[in-house]
């Protein structure tokens, strides 16, 4: 079996911060108890013209240009997202389109904030599988269009940006050692966007009910995240044939500070291998980990050789994590 790697990232965050304090005068808030129950203090926001595959393309060129890749060394293109620009075609088309990468396969995947990992894991398929050598992986959202900016126990929780990594065959010791991904659609409900798709086509009435934006059971979702993301990372450590004490950097989905934390602590990684933005970028669904990638790859602080775990979770609900050598 082929291994696979991740030879280069990028990422971008729409340039419109948006803060606690913009948002206390939206809704019943403040910046305490925002900071306090999330972590978050600011979100980036797309600009109205701006969908999710225009995010993916700045997010593309910037990889491009800082690592000499050619797109027309691309083989396939792969789109984690729910918030793609349209219903269809998918958004990894429009990329496609933009950056003229044309007559290779593009596809979506959606998997909420699962997406990303997901999508390394179906990369690592087609390589496998195909006569494919480098493929594209983005992940990302603009989920400021599907939020409801009236609902305080949502609308300062997200935030908009996509992450993108090119991977390809690796000949040496870098790579993907284990994936590990899965569903359960058994509390979907949980945690969804009730309408515009075919169980409730927009009317007027879905319109006016807002069934258009995210509908979540915080509560519910969060108990469910800190068991899941537990279970995940030490299944894909147990694949990898290592243990939490093994690993440089521990890079989990970035929706909650406390369950990021709660993770951390049931998996006995301390502290400052632990890698947050949520400070700054709040959940990006599946953004969040190629952007969180893309941010240490640019600062330096992935070296090679770093065993890193990457661990999501997301409506679904779905789960993925994974084990990377850099
Ligand atoms: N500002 C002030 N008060 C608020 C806000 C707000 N923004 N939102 C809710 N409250 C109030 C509630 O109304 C409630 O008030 P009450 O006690 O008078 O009824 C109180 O705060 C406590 O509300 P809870 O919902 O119990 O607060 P909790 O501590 O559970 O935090 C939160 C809510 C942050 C949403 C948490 O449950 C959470 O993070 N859940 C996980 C969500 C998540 O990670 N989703 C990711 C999915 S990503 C994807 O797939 C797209």
């Amino acid at each position: 079996m082929k291994k696979i790697k991740i030879i280069a990232t990028g990422s971008y965050l729409p340039e419109k911060i948006l803060t606690n304090d913009d948002l206390s005068k939206m809704v019943d808030t403040n910046d305490e108890w925002i900071t306090q129950r999330t972590g978050i203090k600011n979100r980036h926001i797309a600009d109205k013209n701006q969908a999710t595959s225009d995010l993916g393309v700045i997010a593309a060129k910037r990889c491009f240009e800082t690592y000499g890749i050619e797109p027309e060394t691309i083989d396939a293109i792969i789109f984690a997202t729910v918030t793609p620009d349209k219903l269809f075609p998918s958004t990894a088309i429009y990329v496609q389109k933009s950056l003229g990468i044309l007559n290779v396969p593009a596809f979506d995947i959606s998997a909420a904030c699962s997406g990303f990992i997901y999508g390394l894991s179906v990369a690592g398929g087609l390589i496998n599988s195909t006569s494919m050598k480098r493929i594209l992986v983005f992940g990302g959202e603009t989920l400021s269009k599907v939020t409801n900016w009236e609902d305080r126990s949502t609308c300062v929780l997200f935030g908009d940006g996509v992450g993108v990594a090119v991977v390809e065959e690796s000949f040496d010791e870098s790579g993907i050692i284990s994936v590990y991904i899965g569903a359960d659609g058994n509390m979907e409900y949980l945690l969804h966007q009730p309408a515009g798709g075919s169980r409730n086509p927009a009317t007027f009435e879905t319109v006016e009910k807002k069934l258009h934006t995210i509908h979540m059971a915080g509560n519910e979702v969060y108990k469910f995240a800190v068991n899941t993301m537990q279970m995940a990372a030490e299944k894909a450590l147990e694949l990898a044939k290592i243990t939490s004490q093994d690993i440089k950097w521990f890079i989990p989905h970035q929706a909650n500070i406390r369950i990021i934390d709660t993770t951390a602590k049931y998996l006995k990684v301390p502290k400052e291998k632990v890698f947050v933005n949520i400070d700054k970028t709040a959940n990006t669904s599946a953004g969040s980990i190629p952007i969180a990638l893309d941010q240490m790859n640019r600062e330096g602080l992935l070296k090679k050789g770093d065993l890193i775990l990457i661990d999501a979770f997301g409506a679904g609900f779905t789960w993925g994590a994974a084990v990377i050598r850099w």
